[in-house]
């Protein structure tokens, strides 16, 4: 039966979604994963995000898992998520459109010391900073160039900024210089003015951001990080700010969520922080995204962003 259970979000988050499909997709029959009543076996979809411990293995007998998450390694890594069905990950234009807005948001506030601004207006310090560079001169290098990665680039690129971008594999790509693989990544990093992370969380990539790394960066360079906590070592990160190494750093994510309130990234300087929010699509867009998808495969055709577990993502 072509039905989507809806979990993600909760039960709390029932009426909002029920509201959202019968908007934007009236002809798709959807239930609450939490209504008393449901029986898995009466759906062949889940839209999930993180669901409660031991639910995922409910979903074996699923069609497909859709996720609300453009990364899915939080659910393949549980023990309960049943590997057999396939899963797909969030896209659509607003997913990708958000993401390039933050990550704009973030390179210009870093390039105008936005930061500093702000803490000099807390102090009603009224101090009047020569700015050294602008979009034109700036180099920005994006590691990952998958949905969001080539999003992010090309609107980069298209505002001016000289953008280039990494990623482990091989691919065909026109408008923005890419960088593949080891040999590739020292090619890569040493003319980046602002390195931005929209890697996948795979064990290929955890940790990838490390002292090691961050030392063949341009010197003070800065970071922004949209993909994964995970992908850094933030007492290598906090080291290279400390050493000059890295100027400043924009994280939307961080290695443990919620950032427990004694964590030194709060209140350093040179760290601006968000609560992982860069590119949280409106229900009304994930569910236009969902029914899509679910569309393509009542009508056989595979979804682009179907997870691979031979990639990790
Ligand atoms: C959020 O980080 C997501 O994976 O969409």
């Amino acid at each position: 039966m072509k039905r989507l259970a809806v979990s993600a979000d909760g039960p709390a988050a029932w009426e909002s979604w029920r509201d959202a499909f019968a908007r934007v997709a009236p002809d798709l029959p959807t239930i609450s994963w939490f209504d008393p009543a449901f029986d898995p076996a009466d759906a062949s979809y889940a839209l999930v995000w993180e669901p409660p411990v031991g639910e995922m293995a409910r979903m074996a007998n699923m069609r497909v898992i859709l996720s609300t998450g453009a990364g899915v390694n939080h659910l393949v890594n549980r023990p309960d998520f049943p590997a057999d069905v396939p899963l797909v990950r969030m896209g659509g234009d607003q997913t990708a459109v958000l993401m390039a807005d933050y990550v704009m948001w973030a390179a210009i506030g870093l390039l105008r010391g936005a930061r500093r601004w702000a803490r000099d207006q807390e102090k009603h310090l009224w101090c009047n900073r020569p700015i050294l560079r602008n979009s034109a001169e700036t180099r920005v290098g994006v590691l990952g160039f998958g949905n969001l990665g080539a999003a992010v680039a090309r609107r980069l690129a298209a505002t001016g900024f000289i953008v280039s971008a990494w990623c482990r594999t091989p691919r065909e790509e026109k408008q923005i210089p890419l960088f593949f693989g080891e040999e590739g990544l020292s090619d890569f990093l040493p003319s980046v003015d602002i390195l931005v992370n929209l890697l996948p969380s795979t064990p290929h990539t955890r940790h990838i951001i490390d002292a090691e790394l961050l030392s063949r960066l341009k010197p003070g360079a800065d970071f922004i990080n949209v993909g994964r906590g995970d992908h850094v070592v933030e007492d290598d990160l906090l080291a290279a700010l400390a050493s000059g190494q890295l100027d400043s750093a924009v994280l939307d994510v961080v290695a443990t969520e919620p950032l427990s309130a004694e964590s030194p990234l709060w209140d350093h300087p040179r760290i601006t922080l968000t609560p992982h929010m860069a590119s949280e699509a409106s229900r009304e867009a994930q569910a236009a995204y969902v029914a899509h998808v679910i569309r393509e495969l009542e009508e056989g055709r595979a979804p682009p962003l179907l997870y691979r577990p031979d990639r990790g993502y």
